[in-house]
């Protein structure tokens, strides 16, 4: 099928690159131009595994390309993916203007029956507001080109954004228009049965991919409430962590404990020093706002935000008792990505953190395996190091703010030598606290309390 994806984001540019490899002709569109000539070469600006190798294959293959030119990648495409941002505004509501000037813009360029797919994360109400806006911009000689709106919400997970393509637990289409559901199965089809080139022999593939067809309201819902169910997971057993610190408790045992109960279930029970990134932060206020808005207002997920806001100011805590004062002290935090495997910064718990160090007067050396610029609001005062050793010569303590696997791995012997003090605060509950302990460090991780950690 002839396809075209708006915004080559990381939701976007994933999608293009899988949608191409399963056989579609795709055009990404981008109004940045830079990413645009970037990507025409085969440079991805993102970090995902395996998505270069897929991007130079499908552009070789003359099944993708880019190109900035929205109208003409609207006019030639049967379907139009909207894969633009919808960052929040100050009070919470997400900015829903990429997408309307989006919206405009198909109005203008209609010229034949399109399916319009929205798979942006957009408040519930958003596909009415899409159709309202083509219809509004239709230019009269385009009149009577008929198109369907469709919800398509995206649930990849940046750092796998590639597996959660091809190997979805769910699609979810929400469509008014039967004749657009059977066209969204018939491109979604050999993701739906799993029988792909690249699905053979892959350890990820599914027996088949269940598909839910709802309205666009409920599917609108499925992927806030989805994501707002998964930030009150962390929030709560964040919660459960701190209390179990103050008893001498070990929330790794607790989590493995309370998982093991198959109503519970073992996943998204890490605690540590809270989530961020572009989509749980928006989502979940989104979510509160839509149901403040509508008369509901919605107790928890203000909660949530609260705990999590709260969570990654441990770190400052556990640092002033190890420590005492700040001022004058070197730290050295390890990762800045807000999850490992992805170079997404976005209210990333690392920059409220190393600011905060900055503003008690440390010396703040910071190390990410693939962040080396500085990103945006990151203190200029910190000091980006090349390797993890460079960040922590001298300093009198490390934290760790994201689980790269690098970490776990580091010659701790060599760090014990060359740090000044033998601090480390692990904000995500990974290092080997006994090992650590007998090389000489003072450890302190998230709810770890006093129990073996080990769940035996
Ligand atoms: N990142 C994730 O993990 C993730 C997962 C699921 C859903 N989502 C949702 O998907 C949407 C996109 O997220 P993202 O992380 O890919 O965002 P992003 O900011 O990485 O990418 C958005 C892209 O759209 C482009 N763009 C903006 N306005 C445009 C326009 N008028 N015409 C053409 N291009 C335009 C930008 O230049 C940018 O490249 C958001 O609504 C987000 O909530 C994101």
């Amino acid at each position: 099928m002839k396809v075209c994806v708006i915004g080559t984001g990381y939701v976007g540019l994933v999608t293009g690159v899988c949608l191409s490899e399963i056989g579609n002709r795709v055009l990404c569109v981008d109004n940045d131009d830079r990413k645009v000539s970037q990507l025409r070469g085969g440079k991805v600006h993102i970090y995902e595994e395996g998505l270069e190798e897929l991007l130079a294959k499908n552009l070789e293959s003359g099944n993708l390309s880019f190109t900035d030119d929205i109208s003409a990648a609207i006019r030639e495409s049967e379907i139009i993916f909207i894969c633009v941002g919808t960052p929040p505004l100050p009070s919470g509501k997400p900015d829903l203007s990429a997408i309307d000037e989006v919206a405009r813009e198909i109005g203008k360029s209609l010229n034949g029956y399109k399916i319009i797919l929205n798979k942006s994360t957009v408040p519930i109400g958003t596909a009415k507001r899409i159709k309202k806006i083509i219809n509004e911009n239709t230019n009269p000689e385009n009149e009577g080109f008929d198109f369907d709106i469709v919800s398509n919400p995206e649930f990849l997970k940046e750092g796998e954004a590639v597996k959660d393509a091809f190997f979805p637990e769910r699609i979810v289409i929400g469509s008014g228009s039967q004749k657009a559901i059977d066209i969204m199965k018939k491109l979604y089809r050999p993701i739906i049965e799993q029988d792909f080139e690249y699905a053979k022999n892959n350890s990820h593939r599914k027996e088949k991919v269940p598909v839910v067809i709802t309205d666009s309201v409920s599917s609108e819902f499925i992927k806030y409430a989805s994501n707002a169910f998964l930030a009150t997971k962390i929030s709560f057993i964040n919660e459960i962590a701190n209390v179990c610190e103050r008893l001498g408790a070990n929330i790794l045992d607790v989590t493995y404990g309370m998982g093991l109960d198959a109503r519970i279930g073992p996943r998204f029970m890490q605690a540590g020093i809270g989530w961020g990134g572009s989509c749980f932060p928006k989502d979940v206020r989104a979510l509160s706002y839509t149901a403040e808005e509508y008369g509901s207002p919605a107790g928890i997920l203000n909660a949530v935000i609260q705990v999590n806001n709260q969570q990654r100011f441990k770190v400052i805590q556990k640092a002033m008792d190890f420590l005492g004062i700040i001022d004058d002290k070197i730290i050295g935090v390890l990762g800045l990505s807000f999850k490992p495997n992805t170079n997404d910064t976005r209210e990333a718990p690392s920059i409220t953190i190393i600011n905060k160090f900055l503003e008690l007067g440390a010396e703040v050396r910071v190390y990410d395996p693939v962040i080396k610029d500085y990103p945006e609001g990151l203190d200029p005062g910190a000091i980006m190091a090349v390797d993890p050793y460079g960040a922590l010569e001298r300093a009198d303590l490390m934290v760790l703010v994201t689980e790269w696997d690098e970490f776990i791995s580091l010659d701790f012997e060599r760090l014990k030598n060359i740090m000044s003090g033998p601090n480390i605060i692990d904000g995500r509950n990974v290092l080997d606290r006994e090992k650590l302990q007998e090389i000489g460090f003072n450890y302190s991780g998230i709810g770890t309390g006093t129990g073996t950690g080990t769940g035996s």
